[in-house]
């Protein structure tokens, strides 16, 4: 790909993908898609920014030309709490937009899409543990649902065009860059900012809740090493389970302790608790190490040191 277009360039895993992506292909070369969120000075800075909705095809096809785009990154996406709020939102950007995308890049005989999808296309029934690749999909979230749908949208065009579609199951993705937004494993990322300023944490959903985690440089090792797989030697293309971590809330509180020793944790678990509960505890994600390589680098107490340290900086800074 010679110019890639990250759409939802501002959010938790985009802002940090494209400055990455810059890195590797020049900052000239990865457009920053950015809709209602004011991107960082770092992302306005380092190469070409434009408004990108995916839901307005004239405007998407008109930065399309603009830039000879070849390859789309699709981050935008309304996640499992605020779906919940707002159904149709969530339908109307995760599904037409994803369309609009789709539709764009097969028109431009683009050379690859990238969308994301979740552990959130499981659901109560699936298995929990080591939840395999190939296994039962009946989510009962709004955002589950789109992205099961959207799999298998971007598989079709795999089949139907020929396109070069591929994703992948992230799980909750921890990140002290951007916070995340409207998700149910944003805890995972709120407990760390709550023990710095204040010590204590009231979490939304219960001590016991155990899912499958990632930090940031895992996520962006994932998605960067998927987009440059050899596409002949990919079997699956947009449904590849990647784990890296496992752990409850209380575990997550433990680890903290080992840094901020008078750290306290309580609980008052909301709607959210109900979503958790429907997702796995682990995954086994067998095929994407065979297929490209996945082989992620942080455990739980590396990622808290790291974390903890970024935050207290910005603390410091009085950033937050
Ligand atoms: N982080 C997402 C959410 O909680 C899951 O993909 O909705």
């Amino acid at each position: 790909m010679k110019k890639i277009l990250v759409i939802g360039s501002a959010g938790q895993i985009g802002s940090e993908l494209t400055l990455s992506l810059r890195d590797i292909y020049g900052g000239e070369n990865v457009i920053a898609g950015v809709r209602k969120t004011k991107p960082s000075e770092k992302l306005t800075e380092t190469g070409p920014c434009e408004v990108v909705d995916a839901l307005d095809m004239d405007g998407l096809v008109s930065v399309v030309k603009k830039y000879n785009i070849d390859g789309i990154i699709n981050m935008a996406a309304i996640l499992s709490g605020t779906g919940e709020k707002n159904p149709m939102l969530a339908w109307d950007v995760n599904m037409n937009g994803l369309i609009n995308v789709l539709e764009v890049a097969r028109e431009y005989k683009m050379k690859q899409v990238l969308v994301p999808s979740s552990i959130a296309v499981f659901g109560p029934t699936t298995p929990v543990d080591d939840t395999p690749q190939e296994t039962i999909l009946k989510p009962t979230t709004i955002y589950g649902v789109t992205k099961v749908a959207g799999e298998l949208l971007g598989d079709y065009y795999v089949k139907r065009y020929g396109l070069d579609v591929r994703g992948l199951r992230y799980p909750g993705i921890i990140s002290h860059e951007t916070l995340p937004g409207g998700g149910t494993t944003d805890y995972a990322v709120a407990i760390y900012y709550e023990a710095i300023k204040n010590k204590k944490y009231t979490c939304f959903v219960n001590a016991d809740t155990r899912l499958p985690m990632m930090y940031m440089p895992d996520c962006l090792k994932a998605t960067i090493d998927l987009m440059q797989a050899d596409f002949s030697k990919l079997k699956h293309h947009c449904d590849f389970n990647v784990g890296a971590m496992s752990f409850s809330v209380a575990e997550m509180a433990e680890s903290i302790k080992k840094f901020i020793p008078e750290f306290e944790i309580s609980y008052e678990p909301d709607f959210r608790q109900e979503i958790a509960d429907s997702w796995p505890n682990s995954v086994d994600d067998s095929a994407a190490r065979e297929e490209w390589g996945w082989k992620p680098d942080y455990d739980l107490d590396a990622m808290t040191e790291d974390m903890l340290k970024a935050i207290e900086e910005k603390h410091k800074k009085g950033l937050i």
